[in-house]
């Protein structure tokens, strides 16, 4: 199935491809859905190679295991559940059935009792021993804390409620340095676990307990939980009234648009909360109905497939020009890494190609200023994906927002135009000649010829965020069917894991280090030198 697409690249892969870029690609290398535009024109891909691609959907059946996905087959095969994060944003959608039952009320319902519960904190009718709930502190790690630790700091401008904090790390640092901006008397902390087993969780929600409960009576009184482990929850104090249940059809990277999305509904208020919600919703009916070529999960996966499986190109570079969404790269690094980084396909053969890329980036144009040198005259390629919106939120400070955005448009134009050896000897001919311009010339040369493509939108409001994530969480699903992977397991993270807890006694220096190979021995030894603690 890849052959035919790697003989095209290989006809192709030394052509410019800008001299491809005239107003008719402008307008077909398009997808476009209600406001939002992807393009990538500016990229090798042309109308034989994209037809390339749009066959690959067909040869691996993407539109059945799409339709499979939202009717609520067991599609992640190895753990033997449906995938269903898309119910939790069927606002206004039929029923969802999973195993002959309709899942939408249970869901519709815990989507009130959040609304309820959210409202009240925010309104001052659930309060701390100090009265109303001035800081709400999320405990998770993962996709428990990075969706909403992302949504939360790109929705600021819609900020009205309690200040949220984000605690991860099993660093003691990171929970240390929260729990000093808060007072106890007033604060909500939301343990948000799927499993409530995680580790780093459940320790930093214990240093909680014990921080609080210096100064709070009631301590199981201000914590809530978000979790699938009713019982687990229940054995560590939290009253049922405050915990949020979901179904393991909800994978951990895919569940902020549920009870995980907690923390945002109370920085933002239940109707925008429904806002990000209708916009998860367009996208998928947008995936469910549009065809291919106009379709923007699929053709954002099917660049994506271009670039790292037929072209080679190991990492892509998300850079958004919106400075709000400062935490995407992380976000979607697990969304992406953690789905589709598999060596196996899903009948556990070798996979006969790369599994999916890595993924990293930050916001233009701070990284302008730090690792775009690299992007620019590297030896290796990076396609960059820019995400750029028309309007900021700042009403008095348009200018700044247009030179973003000028900025933006110029890096995807340098990384195709380049700039040649003449055109790098005539910007210098005044400073220098002979040996020595040509020398001066050759450091300023940018190859060009580099792909990227745009995301645009209007403005980044709650229901365009919803449209945004869900087209990423549809992109990888289109990339991982073609692959043949399963994108919705995550055992690679198992071993670190188990190994971990068997190193905790040593470290500690409980049991000896017998056993272990002689670097880490080494290692451990260092650090118990240095008094590890
Ligand atoms: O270790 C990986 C992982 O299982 C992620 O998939 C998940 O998002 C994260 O840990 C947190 O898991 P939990 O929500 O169960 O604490």
């Amino acid at each position: 199935m890849w052959e035919k697409l790697r003989a095209h690249h290989a006809k192709v892969a030394d052509r410019r491809f800008e001299t491809l870029v005239d107003e008719a690609r402008a307008a077909d290398f398009v997808a476009q859905t209600g406001d939002m535009r992807f393009d990538y024109a500016k990229t090798n891909i042309d109308a034989e190679g994209r037809a390339l691609l749009i066959d690959l959907l067909a040869q691996t059946d993407v539109a059945a295991k799409r339709d499979a996905m939202f009717s609520g087959a067991s599609i992640n095969e190895t753990e033997g559940r449906a995938v269903l994060h898309t119910a939790l944003r069927n606002l206004d959608g039929g029923p969802v059935m999973v195993n002959g039952q309709n899942v939408m009320p249970e869901v519709l319902d815990t989507l009130a009792r959040m609304e309820r519960f959210a409202n009240d904190v925010r309104e001052g009718r659930f309060t701390g021993q100090g009265g109303k709930i001035t800081d709400v502190v999320n405990i998770g790690i993962g996709g428990s804390d990075l969706g909403p630790a992302m949504a939360v700091q790109a929705m600021a401008p819609y900020h009205d409620g309690p200040r949220c904090h984000f605690v991860s790390n099993v660093d003691p640092a990171d929970i240390a340095g929260v729990l000093r901006s808060c007072d106890p008397a007033t604060t909500l902390v939301i343990v948000a676990s799927k499993t409530f087993t995680t580790i780093e969780t459940m320790t930093n929600a214990r240093t909680a307990q014990a921080w609080m409960g210096q100064t709070v009576s009631d301590t199981g009184a201000q914590f809530a939980a978000l979790s699938t482990a009713a019982d687990k929850t229940a054995d560590f104090g939290i009253d049922p009234s405050r915990v949020f249940g979901f179904e393991d059809w909800v994978g951990g990277r895919y569940s902020m648009w549920g009870p995980i999305g907690l923390s945002l509904m109370m920085a933002i208020g239940p109707d925008a909360f429904r806002a990000f919600l209708r916009g998860g919703q367009m996208m998928d009916r947008h995936f469910q109905a549009a065809d291919w070529q106009d379709n923007l999960p699929a053709m954002l996966a099917l660049v994506g497939i271009w670039h790292n499986q037929i072209c080679g190109y190991a990492t892509r570079a998300v850079l958004p020009y919106d400075n709000l969404l400062n935490r995407l790269p992380a976000y979607l690094q697990q969304l992406e890494m953690e789905s589709n980084g598999k060596g196996v396909s899903m009948d556990g053969a070798d996979l006969p190609v790369n599994s999916g890329p890595v993924v990293w980036g930050e916001p233009g144009t701070n990284g302008q200023h730090a690792f775009y040198q690299l992007i620019h005259q590297g030896t290796r390629v990076i396609p960059c994906e820019f995400l750029v919106a028309a309007r900021g939120h700042e009403d008095d400070l348009h200018h700044q927002h247009q030179l973003l955005v000028a900025n933006c448009l110029a890096q995807s134009e340098a990384l195709m135009r380049g700039r040649t050896l003449d055109e790098a000897r005539a910007k210098i001919a005044d400073k220098f000649d002979g040996d020595e311009l040509e020398r001066q010339a050759r450091h300023r040369v940018f190859s060009g010829n580099r792909p990227s493509t745009t995301l645009a939108y209007p403005q980044l409001t709650p229901e365009v965020l919803g449209q945004i994530i869900a087209l990423y969480e549809h992109r990888v699903f289109v990339e991982g069917v073609i692959l043949g992977i399963n994108s919705y397991d995550q055992w690679g993270v198992e071993l670190g894991k188990e190994l971990a807890t068997a190193l905790q006694p040593i470290v500690e220096g409980k049991q000896d280090v017998a056993g272990k190979d002689g670097a880490t021995a080494a290692l451990v030894g260092f650090l118990q030198s240095h008094g590890v603690s």
